[in-house]
């Protein structure tokens, strides 16, 4: 489906009209909303005259409850359209609160996550307030129900119109803009190399790496031709995973996030920085069914869209844009190894290129988290 992109202030009133919204639930995190960008959407609303409601009653990694609340006070209010603004948690609970509005009942126990996702027609906006997440181009909200982790997958959820303006990423704080930046260069990646990668999914991975690279120092700068282009590339990095969903990378950072409070894309970057090395030396154990010429020739193809020579110099550069950044790596206990390695959902690590087994994976968070990589 093709996205509209929007990115004029203009284009805000324009879409309130040509999709007769009257009541707005706008899905906003409350970081977000201190912020010059934030009062320019409030205005823009404002100046259609029609009314908003605002719904900031969730945190990050958002939970299952927040959505019910999101949708009582959808219904409550007669709303008739959203707007996401916000990074990936807002846009996953607005997603959310899209799907289970026109469902039955009122969500209690679980009951949303029960039923089948019918799409609706409920005008839905979503501006997103990084350039990581890339959830502004994909089928897929991630919410907490009883401690564990949902993927709740729709076509419905990939929005119509999307508004990207550089000045949503004018006051992130620069270890969020780094990590959130990281975050979309390892979906890139990722997508790259995973086993549902196809013809057009490389074609984004391709783009949004090169373009990630080029406007980094300029994004690094807070400058606006860095902020708008480091926007686009993750939406395209988005875009990629759309198609290809992510693999060992994202699979293994979750619990570094959850043991070590490290930003998401902090943490992708700490796995993916190991991952790309280990997997140039393990292409024998390669489990992508194009074989392990082409699982060779893609690591290649990702460190010549990184401006490399090949995926040896690729990998090296990774990790030298990780010092650049300078993330560090968590010291971890041996019981939080354990902990580490058997958190690993075996069945996510299906959209990886290379067998992977808790052995390995076992070594692997010992690198990602040792002092050598
Ligand atoms: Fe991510």
């Amino acid at each position: 489906m093709d996205q509209k992109i929007i990115a004029k202030y203009t284009g805000l009133d324009c879409w309130i009209r040509e999709n007769g919204c009257r009541r707005i639930l706008l899905v906003c995190g409350r970081s977000v909303q201190n912020t010059k960008f934030f009062q320019w959407i409030l205005d823009g609303i404002a100046r259609t005259g029609i009314e908003v409601f605002l719904f900031e009653d969730f945190k990050s990694n958002p939970q299952y409850e927040c959505t019910v609340r999101g949708v009582k006070l959808f219904r409550r209010e007669g709303c008739d359209s959203l707007i996401a603004v916000g990074g990936g948690s807002a846009i996953d609970v607005a997603k959310c609160i899209k799907a289970f509005a026109e469902m039955e009942g009122d969500g209690e126990d679980g009951d949303f996550l029960q039923q089948e996702i019918i799409p609706n027609t409920i005008p839905f906006l979503v501006v997103p307030t990084t350039a990581g997440t890339g959830s502004e181009a994909t089928r897929y909200a991630v919410i907490y129900f009883d401690g564990k982790k949902q993927s709740v997958t729709s076509e419905s959820f990939i929005p119509k119109t999307i508004l990207l303006n550089s000045d949503a990423l004018k006051t992130l704080s620069m270890y969020q803009r780094k990590a959130t930046m990281m975050d979309a260069f390892c979906h890139s990646i990722e997508s790259f190399w995973s086993v549902n990668s196809t013809e057009e999914s490389r074609e984004y991975s391709r783009e949004a790496i090169e373009k990630i690279l080029e406007y980094m120092d300029g994004y690094l700068q807070n400058t606006e031709e860095g902020n708008a282009a480091m926007l686009r590339a993750a939406y395209t990095a988005g875009k990629a995973i759309n198609i290809t969903q992510t693999t060992a990378g994202h699979a293994m950072c979750y619990k570094i996030t959850s043991l070590f409070g490290c930003a998401h894309g902090h943490a992708a970057a700490l796995c993916n920085r190991v991952l790309y090395l280990w997997m140039i030396e393990n292409v024998d154990k390669c489990i992508d069914p194009r074989g392990k010429e082409y699982l060779r020739h893609t690591l290649d193809e990702i460190g010549k869209a990184m401006g490399c020579k090949n995926a040896e110099s690729g990998a090296k550069k990774f990790i030298d844009i990780f010092e650049v950044l300078k993330f560090d790596a968590p010291a971890a206990t041996e019981m939080q190894y354990q902990e580490l390695r058997t958190s690993v959902n075996p069945i996510r690590l299906k959209n990886h290129p290379v067998m992977l087994d808790e052995k390995i994976i076992d070594i692997l968070y010992h690198r990602i988290l040792g002092s050598c990589v």
